[in-house]
C-alpha cells in the first residue's frame, strides 16, 4: 500500500480500494458460519445478483438493466463484497453486501483526511441477527487500518446500528419546509444574474462547484460524477429525471457562483411545492439569490429541502423565521483508526495540552494520547504517556473522540450526558480548542 503522508492538507485518494485485501479474521468468522466473504466481480452476472441484492436489503424494487448498466459504469475503484451461503437454493445471490472506496473528508479548511468510506450495508432478512452485519463491519474497518487509512466514515438508515462499532455522529442535517407566502425575504439582492440551465451543464456545475465548497466546509467529501448525474435526473432508468430543472448564478465578473438542481409538483389544492434537490453556492451572493430564487418562485407556496446544516443561514434571510418548520437528524457518522492522523489533521483555536486515555474495544484508538495545541493552532500528538504531565486526562470511548473531531460536538455536551470524564474546565479548553470554522456538514448521502 502507498504511504500516507501523516500531515496530508490534501487527502490522498490514489489508493484502489479494489486492492485492499478482505479481512481474514471475518473471512474465518464467516466460514466457520457456512458462509463465503468475497469480493464481487464487478465485469459479470455477479454483478447484477450483487446491485439486486442491495435494492433488496433497502426494500426497494429491482434496478432495470439500464440503472445496473450505468451503476457498473461508474463503480470505478470501488470494493463492492459479498456475502454468500452455498446452502441456498441460488447460492450465486447475495445473502449480504457491502461497499467500500476511498474517499476525501474536509476536517477544516482545506484540511483533508483519506476516509474509508462505507455503504450499501444490508443482510437478507433470512439471515439477520446472526452477525454477519458485524462480521462485515469489523472486516472493513481492519481491512481499512490495515491499508492505513486514518478514518472510515458512513451515512446511515439507523442511528442504532453503528454506535457499537465505534462510530459516531458528527454532522447533524436539517430538513426544511417553507411556506413562502409567510416567508418574506430580508436578504440581499444580490447584482449578478441567474439563467435556467439544462440537466447536462447542472450535472457540470454541480460537481465543480461541490468540489470547491466541500474543501471549506468539516464534514464534506467527495462525490463522484454519478452522484451529480443522478441528483440532475440523467441517470439512465432513473424514474424521476424528467423533473428536474436547475438555475445557474453568475457573479457581476462572469464567474460561476452557484446552481440549484430542483423539481416542482403541481398539488391538488392547486398550489405547488419546490424541493431543492441539490443547493451549491460558493459565497453569500450565490446562496442569497438561489434561495431568493426558490422562495418567490410563482405557482410555489411551499420550499423543502434536505441535508442543509445545522447553521442554516437561510434563518437569517427571513423576515419571518417561522414561516420554516426545521427538523434535525444525524447524518455523518464518523470512526477514529489512527488517532494521531487525526488529530494531527486540524488546527485548533487555542493553545494547551489534554491527554486522551481512549477505550476501543477494537483495538485501533485504543490507549493514552496526549494532544499539544501550539500558539497558531497546530496540534501534535504524542503516544502512551510521552506527554504525561502536560494536560489534564480526559477518559472517553472512540466513538466520543471521534464525536469531538469536526468541533461539531461539544466536550462539555458529552460530560453533562456522562459520555466522558474529565474536569469541567478541560471540558470547556476542549469546546474552545475543537471550534469548528462553520457546523461541520455532509450536504450528501454516500
Ligand atoms: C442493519 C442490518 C445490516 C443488520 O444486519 P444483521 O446481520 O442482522 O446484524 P448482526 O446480526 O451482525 O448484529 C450485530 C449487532 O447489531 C445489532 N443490530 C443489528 N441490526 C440492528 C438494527 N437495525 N437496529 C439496532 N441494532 C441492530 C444486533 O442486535 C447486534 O447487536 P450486538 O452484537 O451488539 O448484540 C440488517 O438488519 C439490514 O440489512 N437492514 C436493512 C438495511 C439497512 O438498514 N442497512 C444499514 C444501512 S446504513
Amino acid at each position: 500500500m502507498p504511504e500516507q503522508p501523516r500531515h496530508s492538507q490534501h487527502a490522498t485518494t490514489s489508493l484502489d480500494a479494489r486492492t485492499v485485501p478482505l479481512d481474514p479474521a471475518s473471512t474465518r468468522t464467516l466460514a466457520d458460519a457456512g458462509l463465503t466473504y468475497r469480493a464481487v466481480d464487478t465485469d459479470g452476472d455477479d454483478f447484477v445478483s450483487y446491485v439486486q441484492a442491495v435494492n433488496r436489503g433497502f426494500l426497494g424494487e429491482r434496478s432495470k438493466p439500464e440503472a445496473v448498466e450505468a451503476w457498473r459504469e461508474t463503480i470505478g475503484d470501488r470494493r463492492p463484497v459479498g456475502v454468500f451461503d452455498g446452502g441456498s437454493p441460488e447460492p450465486h445471490l447475495p445473502v449480504a453486501t457491502v461497499n467500500a472506496w476511498v474517499d476525501e473528508l474536509t476536517v477544516d479548511v482545506d484540511r483533508l483526511l483519506p476516509m474509508w468510506a462505507v455503504s450499501a450495508v444490508t443482510v437478507s432478512a433470512t439471515h439477520r441477527r446472526r452477525g454477519i452485519a458485524r462480521a462485515m463491519l469489523e472486516g472493513e474497518l481492519r481491512a481499512a487500518a490495515d491499508a492505513g487509512l486514518p478514518i472510515a466514515g458512513l451515512t446511515v438508515s439507523e442511528a442504532t446500528i453503528y454506535g457499537r462499532y465505534g462510530f459516531a455522529p458528527v454532522a447533524t442535517a436539517t430538513s426544511w419546509t417553507v411556506k413562502t407566502h409567510r416567508a418574506g425575504w430580508i436578504g440581499p439582492r444580490p447584482g449578478g444574474r441567474l439563467d435556467p440551465i439544462e440537466r447536462e451543464l447542472a450535472q457540470q456545475d454541480l460537481a465543480a462547484l461541490h468540489d470547491v465548497v466541500r474543501r471549506g466546509r468539516p464534514g464534506e467529501v467527495a462525490a463522484t460524477p454519478s452522484y451529480w448525474r443522478s441528483t440532475a435526473g440523467l441517470t439512465p432508468g432513473q424514474t424521476d429525471g424528467g423533473k428536474v430543472r436547475a438555475v445557474r448564478y453568475t457573479d457581476e465578473s462572469g464567474q460561476v457562483r452557484g446552481v440549484l438542481a430542483y423539481q416542482l409538483e403541481n398539488r391538488d389544492d392547486g398550489a405547488a411545492t419546490l424541493t431543492v434537490r441539490a443547493l451549491a453556492a460558493d459565497g453569500p451572493d450565490a446562496y442569497a439569490a438561489l434561495w431568493r430564487f426558490a422562495l418567490e418562485h410563482d405557482l410555489v407556496d411551499t420550499v423543502r429541502a434536505t441535508e442543509r446544516s445545522a447553521d442554516e443561514p437561510l434563518r437569517w434571510l427571513l423576515a419571518d423565521p417561522r414561516a420554516a418548520e426545521v427538523t434535525e437528524r444525524d447524518h455523518h457518522w464518523l470512526r477514529i483508526l489512527d488517532v494521531a492522523r487525526c488529530l494531527e489533521s486540524r488546527t485548533y483555536r487555542a493553545p494547551g495540552a489534554v491527554t486522551f486515555d481512549v477505550v476501543d474495544p477494537l483495538g485501533f484508538a485504543a490507549g493514552r494520547w496526549t494532544l499539544t495545541v501550539a500558539e497558531g493552532g497546530a496540534g501534535v500528538v504524542t503516544r502512551d504517556g510521552a506527554g504525561d504531565g502536560e494536560g489534564a486526562v480526559v477518559t472517553l470511548g472512540v466513538a466520543e473522540l471521534s464525536a469531538l473531531l469536526l468541533g461539531g460536538v461539544r466536550a462539555t455536551t458529552l460530560r453533562a450526558a456522562g459520555r466522558l470524564a474529565t474536569d469541567a474546565a478541560t471540558a470547556a479548553w476542549l469546546d474552545a480548542t475543537f471550534a469548528p470554522v462553520a457546523a461541520p456538514q455532509l450536504s450528501l448521502w454516500y
